[in-house]
């Protein structure tokens, strides 16, 4: 007789991203992810246009996701959804449809936390990391490092004291004139370029991190049209001559704040890997896409005697799949929220 099987509906709501996955026994069968794309035309996520978009999209996600993983809405056991952190308006979108589908099939709800789910998404391939391992987890709104030592257990050992990277990564692009999210186009320009320029490292304790003064300097940097690397609070340079050096040099200067934003987060990992005596270390989020963090990563990784874990991009940026290991985590400990449960924006681990 064959065994029962556990299927798990997932729904990720928390930022731009539309997603719904099936997850059938930790294997996931289908991750449908609808992006927003009326945010770029205002440079950034506007959060009551996100929440009518997840409103819009909400039941044609849902329903393609059980089509592609080839079952019926009454197939599944489970509802997991993003409870927090992420925008508030957004949140309650994905929370109140997943509590509506477990009153209406009588099934139990799941609720997971964003950035844990980001941390587990490492578990959805094979090869998976032994425990414990060490996650940097570098997103829009989260850089962190997480000691994982099972589903169960996670805690953050160093965190960004001001912005994340994905934020160093997206005001660098507004600075330079591309649209949000520009994380994605400084790699995509890094690639045709060179590190020419060298911007300051920040000198920050311990595992945390800070990215605030990269900002800061890329901003005085262009304001002096790259003169001399001049990384201070000089204004030489015209509006027209700041554009005129970002056109001839944004591959090189692409490339520059990439290459900082890549060593400022792996010096810290190395650090955190040295302290922990951890050697499988993974990564996540949205930036973990980024493909100059990608190969750095493998060949730090190659020298230290790590073994890396990369997942795919689709489990990288925000996406439903990763909600649904971690609510199948949650299952097998009967870990289930009551229907009263309400998202929250802001909530650590
Ligand atoms: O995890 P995520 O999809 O959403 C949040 O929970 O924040 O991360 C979004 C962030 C954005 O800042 C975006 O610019 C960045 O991930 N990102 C990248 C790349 N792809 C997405 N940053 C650098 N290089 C990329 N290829
Ligand atoms: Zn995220």
């Amino acid at each position: 007789m064959s065994q029962p099987t556990t299927t798990i509906l997932a729904i990720e709501s928390s930022c731009d991203e539309t997603s719904a996955a099936i997850c059938c026994d930790g294997n996931i069968l289908s991750n449908v992810i609808a992006t927003q794309k009326i945010h770029e035309q205002y440079g950034g996520v506007v959060p009551e246009l996100a929440s009518r978009a997840h409103l819009q999209n909400i039941v044609p996600v849902v329903d393609a996701a059980l089509k592609n993983a080839g079952i019926t809405i009454g197939r599944v056991d489970a509802i997991a959804f993003t409870q927090a952190p992420g925008l508030i308006g957004a949140l309650l979108v994905g929370t109140e449809f997943a509590k509506s589908l477990a009153l209406a099939l009588d099934k139990p709800l799941l609720a997971v936390h964003h950035m844990q789910a980001h941390v587990l998404a490492n578990l959805i391939e094979t090869p998976k990391p032994s425990f414990p391992f060490l996650c940097l987890t570098v997103s829009g709104g989260h850089t962190q490092i997480v000691l994982c030592s099972s589903p169960y257990q996670l805690q953050v050992i160093g965190q960004t004291i001001d912005d994340a990277a994905g934020e160093a990564f997206d005001k660098t692009a507004k600075l330079l004139g591309l649209p949000y999210p520009g994380g994605p186009l400084i790699d995509k320009y890094a690639k045709q370029g060179k590190p020419v320029y060298a911007f300051p490292e920040p000198k920050i304790d311990g595992l945390d991190f800070s990215f605030s003064g990269l900002k800061t300097s890329i901003l005085y940097f262009l304001n002096n049209a790259g003169a001399a690397n001049v990384f201070k609070e000089e204004y030489t340079a015209t509006k027209e001559e700041r554009q005129a050096f970002i056109d001839a040099n944004l591959a090189n200067i692409c490339a520059s704040v990439q290459e900082r934003i890549i060593s400022i987060l792996l010096n810290k990992l190395k650090k955190a890997a040295a302290q922990t005596g951890i050697k499988d270390i993974c990564i996540a989020g949205g930036v973990s896409a980024n493909s100059g963090l990608r190969e750095a990563l493998t060949k730090t990784g190659e020298q230290l005697g790590w073994n890396t874990f990369i997942p795919k991009f689709e489990y990288c940026t925000d996406n439903a799949a990763m909600i649904a290991i971690a609510g199948y985590y949650k299952y097998l400990k009967n870990d289930f929220a009551s229907l009263d449960v309400i998202p929250a924006a802001r909530v650590g681990f």
